[in-house]
């Protein structure tokens, strides 16, 4: 081993997804656990993971490098928030009460609040305001072991304020720790400017997309009466395609309307929320490559019914979860507690709810080297300080990390 910059001594375990690539059917939930363990890091990377005697035998005698302390403690990966909505201005603290009182979620989106509420908010932000949210923001994902996150724009929905997000969105992944997977969620809602969402998708993809597309991976819709019907996501959808960007859909969050089927004849990466989609649809998602991404903390914060994620990953699904933190739906920043609500909501285990944090959310975001601690993947280590891995769900919002070590970085 050479170079080694930093030596994670003496773990009482470390644990990790197995293999490579999404995890499945009878391979989702499998995990490798090393106990005990130690972890050589190079640089940015994992030099080697095994028994500390081992790793101490392979260290070169002489050489300089950094020591943590793991005994009594559990490494994980760190973990990857696919679906955020991170660049918003304002909040909607006056919603939540009004809804704490009855009006729902749908009530207030169609009196023209909700998502058009922080739009109003956000434009009249600069980019300065918005980079400084965006990186506010990132910083709460990453107190809880977040270390990679997708971040959406889509509050702006002008040609002007979409470009600020993206820039923002940018420009705040390069100074936090975090990494950054930038989405172009152009067509999140009908901006109030505009009266139909043909013509809003129209100005969409001629104005706004071709200056957009190249500051993003990622394009994504919200598929749901009230925003956009299928026919307009196709057409916004296979114009993004074409500019190169990968697919995602919010689809069937209130109500089934042919989003599956559209998403497996466009090849996207994945559909998120899904808390409405029947049977028929969720057994089509699962034996599709399609990766269904599950946001329990919006189902909870909405009150509203969840996913049917046991039928989803029994039927073989590429299941993931995510925070889906936004102002609106989804005000939470924790995947633990997501995890938490995997468990005692989804009929998830606590490994199915890690691998689809880590190994299942990084194939979301196309990233081939993140969620696992394996040699030549990122240093991205979470030190829980914990007897039991399992703790990181089992601790309802008391996720307790002794270290977080962001590219071999302590932070
Ligand atoms: O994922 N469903 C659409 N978009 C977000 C909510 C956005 C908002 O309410 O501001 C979601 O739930
Ligand atoms: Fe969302």
């Amino acid at each position: 081993m050479s170079e080694v910059t930093l030596v994670i001594h003496d773990l009482a375990a470390a644990v990790t997804p197995v293999g490579d690539g999404p995890l499945r059917g009878s391979e989702f939930g499998a995990l490798r656990i090393h106990s005990p363990a130690s972890i050589a890091i190079t640089g940015d990377r994992i030099a080697a993971i095994g028994p500390p005697a081992e790793i101490l035998r392979e260290l070169s005698s002489g050489t300089d490098y950094e020591s943590v302390d793991g005994r009594g403690k559990v490494a994980l990966p760190g973990l990857l928030d696919c679906h955020t909505h991170p660049a918003f201005l304002g909040d909607r603290a006056a919603e939540f009460e009004m809804r704490s009182s009855g009006a729902t979620y749908e009530e207030i989106h169609a009196s023209g609040g909700g998502i058009r509420s922080t739009v109003a908010a956000t434009r009249t932000g600069t980019e300065e305001d918005l980079r400084s949210a965006v990186e506010r923001h990132l910083g709460w994902m990453l107190e809880h072991g977040t270390t990679t996150a997708e971040a959406k724009s889509g509050y702006g929905l002008d040609r002007e304020t979409e470009l600020k997000f993206l820039r923002a969105i940018q420009d705040a992944g390069r100074r936090s720790p975090v990494d950054v997977y930038p989405t172009f969620l152009g067509a999140h809602t009908v901006p109030p400017e505009f009266d139909s969402a043909t013509e809003y998708v129209e100005f969409v993809i001629h104005e706004v997309l071709p200056v957009a597309a190249p500051l993003a991976r990622f394009a994504d819709v919200f598929l749901e009466r009230g925003s956009f019907e299928a026919p307009e996501a196709r057409r916004y959808l296979e114009a993004c395609r074409e500019y190169g960007l990968t697919l995602r859909l919010h689809a069937d969050q209130f109500s089934e309307r042919g989003a599956i089927p559209l998403a497996l004849e466009l090849g996207a990466r994945s559909v998120d929320h899904l808390e409405a989609t029947g049977e028929e649809g969720a057994r089509l998602l699962a034996k599709s490559d399609v990766a269904a991404v599950l946001l329990p903390a919006c189902g909870l914060f909405l009150d509203l019914p969840l996913p049917s994620a046991r039928l989803l990953a029994d039927e073989g699904a590429i299941v993931a979860l995510a925070t889906d933190f936004n102002p609106g739906s989804s005000y939470c920043e924790s995947l633990p507690l997501v995890m938490n609500l995997a468990c005692t909501r989804l009929g998830l285990s606590p490994a199915e709810a890690l691998c689809a944090c880590t190994a299942n959310a990084a194939h979301v975001l196309g990233t081939v080297d993140a969620g696992r601690l394996a040699p030549d993947h990122k240093a991205d280590v979470l030190l829980l300080d914990a007897p039991d891995w399992r703790h990181l769900a089992y601790h309802l919002g008391g996720d307790r990390f002794a270290a977080r070590i962001k590219s071999g970085r302590v932070l």
